[in-house]
């Protein structure tokens, strides 16, 4: 008794006594918290019996009940083999909500997503284990929160090289023969983006990471969000002055016509009086 008491008459005896806490916390954590590389591995191959099973559901009947393809004939739209074309392919097919497909028609249009993220990621693993393809990328990969003025600008430079011709220079979007188009890229997010690069859906090659290096396509990314953030300068910016530069230049723009058309007009006025001879 007189130990605790003097331990905790003692100046440092708070600290001791929060570092047993944070230590106790420690421990009942990682005794509660299964290993996570153990975790990993079962909840991996949890997720690709979940993808199979939507799979078989959603999925099939155009693709194949092993995703090899085909269809079951019967007005069934044919759909390809999923085998090799990686968990990107379905992460950018289904979260734009391409697919699954549900008219034929000359191109499959973006759509509301009709699965969860979680049945999506499920989806993946199961086509990523059939054969080895390209993976989702990892989010700092297409993170262009920080990007600097010259990314943005680098960025610009390698998308009218290579988008433009099919997406506009202003990323609107355009039409392709065949009653086929290139959509507007003005609601893409960072991940599809860089996916659709990665995985060239339909008429859209594929870029390659030996074509557009990764810093390439993120830089690419950064270019058209900065043209996203331009489309809407309102929003909630705090940063953003848009509306109020885009205002001042619509006064400015307008009161200077006004004045042009005004001195215009005096002048053929004069001129008109001048060189009129008096009848
Ligand atoms: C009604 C038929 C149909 C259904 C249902 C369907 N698909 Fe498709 N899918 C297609 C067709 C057709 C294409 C080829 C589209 C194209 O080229 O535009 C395609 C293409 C794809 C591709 C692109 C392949 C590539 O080479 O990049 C993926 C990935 C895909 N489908 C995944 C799925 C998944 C996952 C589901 C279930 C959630 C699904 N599809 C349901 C018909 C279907
Ligand atoms: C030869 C024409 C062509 C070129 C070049 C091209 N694309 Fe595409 N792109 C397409 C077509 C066609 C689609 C629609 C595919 C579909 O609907 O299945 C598409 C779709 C996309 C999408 C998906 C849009 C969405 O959110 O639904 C993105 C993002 C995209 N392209 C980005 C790019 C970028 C970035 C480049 C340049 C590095 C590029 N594309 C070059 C034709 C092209």
């Amino acid at each position: 008794m007189a130990r605790i008491r003097s331990v905790r008459r003692h100046r440092s005896a708070g600290l001791v006594v929060l570092l047993f806490g944070l230590l106790a916390v420690g421990s009942a954590y990682a005794a509660v918290v299964p290993d996570p590389a153990v975790a990993d591995n079962s909840s991996q191959s949890q997720s690709i019996e979940e993808g199979k099973k939507l799979f078989a559901v959603g999925c099939s009947s155009c693709h194949g009940l092993n995703a090899e393809g085909g269809g079951n004939g019967e007005g069934e739209m044919a759909g390809p083999s999923l085998i090799g074309v990686g968990a990107a392919a379905v992460d950018f097919q289904v979260g734009t909500g391409r697919m699954p497909a549900t008219q034929p028609g000359a191109q499959i249009p973006r759509k509301a997503p009709a699965y969860t993220q979680e049945e999506i990621e499920a989806l993946s693993a199961y086509i990523a284990s059939l054969a080895p393809g390209p993976a989702v990328p990892p989010e700092e990969a297409y993170d262009v929160s920080n990007a600097t003025d010259e990314q943005i600008t680098r960025g610009g430079e390698l998308f009218r090289t290579n988008c433009t011709a099919c997406h506009n220079f202003a990323g609107r979007g355009g039409a392709l023969p065949n009653g086929r188009y290139a959509p507007s890229l003005m609601d893409s997010t960072p991940k599809h983006i860089y996916q659709a690069m990665l995985t060239g859906p339909q008429q859209m090659p594929v870029f390659s990471d030996q074509v557009l290096q990764p810093e390439d396509k993120r830089d690419i990314i950064a270019y058209i969000v900065a043209l996203q953030n331009e489309r809407d300068p309102g929003g909630f910016g705090l940063g953003r002055l848009g509306p109020v530069s885009e205002g001042l230049w619509g006064w400015l723009v307008g009161i200077g016509a006004l004045v042009v058309v005004a001195v215009w007009i005096g002048a053929k006025g004069m001129k008109a009086k001048g060189s009129k001879p008096p009848a």
